[in-house]
């Protein structure tokens, strides 16, 4: 009798219900333990958490013994995240999936034994049909596929306040000549020309600065074992980058993206370069109406480009709740989850069927965009450079925000190369 109760206790808890024991104690495990699907993301903040709780409703009503724990670490672009994720990593206590970057941030998980790989997922949910090729190929490490992807975003997006360009008899700039003009006309109109966040935004403002300057091959070369730092086109870049910084604001270390972005929605700064997260945050959160209150255009000099990058999720392995992570993977590749999850993020989805209807202004531009445009990887969101890498640019970068010794940077730059590149 005894032993059944224990049993039967033990069988209650992994459920998560209240028993009572022959020996009248009672036990309250809450569902934590034995039954839930820990997602471990950096998506807390405005314009990041809307498509992911919309998932995690779905996920709830249809796994209601399997609840959902939300593990975010907040911080733009995974800058707090990561690091976390890290050492959770390497003390062997993963969540049961994680999100990483389609590309050299995913395959550097990969050859350090931490993923699993997910081919039966592919097989099983018909994946390879519905992903782009392209997309395909940055998640296959030696013949094997590690994640699913459940968006692309648009990196090189200039972001503006069409009423405040109109006041000040600024047009929309569509070469760099002509972006240089309209900010020294924001600045002599007292405004802040462009608006600038913290580090991670200021890697995002030389990336885009970059492919405008040497385009999306002279970028997408620069990554590759050989690739030419030293060249005058990176030079020209460097300087571009050096003069653009002299029209951000000087707090710009210490505001997140979303600080940056609300600054043109509030009509303090005419730009912004940032994703197109930033479309979510402007339509949802702040309630603002596209081509109205926000308006849009490609990075000057890079019309016809496409900076994208890929938020996708992973099976860890020694996930805790391994079966539960690999429904949450069959479940994120679905119709149902992109075209619920991206309409709100800002982001298209990764499926070549979703339902355009679904999307409003910025993303069916966007839609049409992708299939036209030429790609270019993003290095400050892991298509393009693996994390040692992309931290030595960081690097650079920030000494260079200081100094404004563009041979220098570029001497970091070539170095950086030199010891990283593989
Ligand atoms: C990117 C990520 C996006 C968005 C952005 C800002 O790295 O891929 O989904 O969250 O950071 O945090």
């Amino acid at each position: 009798m005894r032993k059944f109760a224990v049993v039967l206790a033990l069988a209650a808890c992994a459920v998560g219900v209240a028993v009572t024991t022959g020996s009248a104690k009672t036990h309250r495990v809450a569902a934590t333990q034995a039954n839930q699907l820990e997602v471990f993301s950096w998506w807390t903040g405005g314009g990041e958490a809307h498509g992911l709780q919309a998932l995690i409703k779905i996920w709830n009503k249809n796994n209601p013994t399997t609840p959902f724990k939300n593990e975010t670490v907040a911080g733009g672009a995974g800058s707090n995240a990561k690091a976390v994720l890290a050492q959770r990593l390497a003390a062997h206590k993963p969540p049961d999936s994680f999100q990483g970057h389609a590309g050299a941030e995913l395959l550097d998980y990969v050859k350090a034994g931490q993923l699993e790989p997910i081919d039966s997922v592919y097989k099983q949910y018909g994946f390879l049909k519905v992903f782009p090729k392209q997309l395909v190929s940055q998640i296959t490490y030696k013949g094997h596929l590690y994640s699913v992807p459940v968006n692309i975003h648009r990196a090189n997006i200039l972001w503006f306040n069409p009423s405040v360009l109109k006041k000040n008899g600024i047009s929309v700039p569509t070469t760099w000549a002509a972006f240089m003009t309209a900010l020294s006309k924001c600045q002599d109109a007292g405004l802040t020309p462009l608006a600038l966040g913290e580090a991670w935004t200021q890697m995002h403002l030389f990336e885009t600065t970059m492919i405008a300057t040497i385009g999306p091959a002279g970028w997408n070369a620069l990554w590759k074992k050989g690739g030419n730092w030293n060249s005058a086109g990176v030079k020209a870049g460097l300087n571009r980058f050096k003069s653009i910084l002299d029209y951000t604001n000087t707090d710009a270390a210490s505001l997140t993206w979303q600080d940056a972005s609300k600054l043109v929605a509030d009509g303090k700064a005419c730009f912004n370069i940032m994703g197109d997260w930033a479309d979510g945050y402007f339509r949802i959160d702040l309630k603002k109406t596209p081509n109205k209150t926000y308006g849009w255009a490609a990075v000057p000099g890079t019309s016809g480009v496409y900076d994208w990058l890929s938020d996708s999720f992973t099976l860890p392995k020694g996930a805790p709740h391994r079966d539960a992570a690999i429904k949450w993977l069959g479940f994120l590749g679905s119709k149902q989850a992109q075209d619920t999850f991206n309409p709100l993020k800002g982001s298209i989805p990764a499926r070549k069927d979703a339902n355009p209807k679904l999307y409003d202004t910025y993303l069916k531009w966007a839609l049409q965009q992708w299939k036209t445009d030429k790609l270019a990887g993003s290095l400050t969101h892991g298509v393009v450079a693996y994390p040692a890498w992309s931290t030595d640019v960081s690097t650079a970068i920030q000494l260079f925000v200081q100094t404004k010794d563009v041979n220098s940077f570029q001497k970091a730059l070539v170095d950086a190369a030199k010891k990283r590149a593989t």
